[in-house]
């Protein structure tokens, strides 16, 4: 018998998406990462490529993620990436190493996709997560996309 870990990524579902859409981030944060709701959207019209998850503490929903696998990156279907599309930690639960799971889980479903990097953008300033991806290892590649930075993490 296989027991249930506590902290996991629930795949969202009728069960859980009010918890999901009930994540919030910190006000002053607000600006750096769409809410859940819009994520949810967007993964309704993108298929296959987005893959969202509500990060699951024991019973407390504890923030939301979505990664993105092999998207048209220019739309010219020229470039194809993978990495983490949004991350949403609840106030109250962050600083507690829920972001640095969010991040190792999604590196785990792409190393077992067989990618070789995982991209981010983030909105650079005093409230986004610059310093958080970058203590994770991710490293600007020079590109900006919608005026953020461009991130790359190499998975080995
Ligand atoms: C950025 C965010 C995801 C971090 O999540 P978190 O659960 O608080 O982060 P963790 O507790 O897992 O922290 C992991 C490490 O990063 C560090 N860290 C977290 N946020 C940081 C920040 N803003 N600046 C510098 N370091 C930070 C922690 O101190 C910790 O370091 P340690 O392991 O050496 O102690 C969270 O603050 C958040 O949801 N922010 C708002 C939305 C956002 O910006 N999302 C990203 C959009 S791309």
């Amino acid at each position: 018998m296989t027991s249930t870990p506590a902290l996991r990524l629930e795949e969202v579902t009728a069960r859980n998406v009010e918890a999901a859409t009930d994540i919030r981030v910190r006000p002053e944060q607000e600006d750096a990462v769409a809410p859940v709701m819009k994520s949810l959207a967007e993964a309704y019209v993108h298929p296959g490529v987005a893959w969202p998850r509500l990060i699951v503490d024991g019973d407390r929903p504890v923030g939301f993620l979505m990664a993105f696998f092999d998207i048209d990156w220019n739309e010219d279907g020229t470039l194809f990436r993978s990495g983490l599309w949004r991350l949403n930690i609840a106030a109250a639960e962050q600083g507690r190493g829920y972001g640095r799971f969010a991040v190792e889980s999604v590196a785990a479903e792409l190393r077992r996709r067989g990618a070789k990097e995982m991209y981010v953008t983030w909105q650079p300033g005093p409230n986004g997560p610059e310093n958080f991806y970058l203590g994770l290892g991710f490293r600007p590649n020079g590109e900006t996309s919608g005026g953020q930075t461009v991130g790359v993490l190499e998975l080995s």
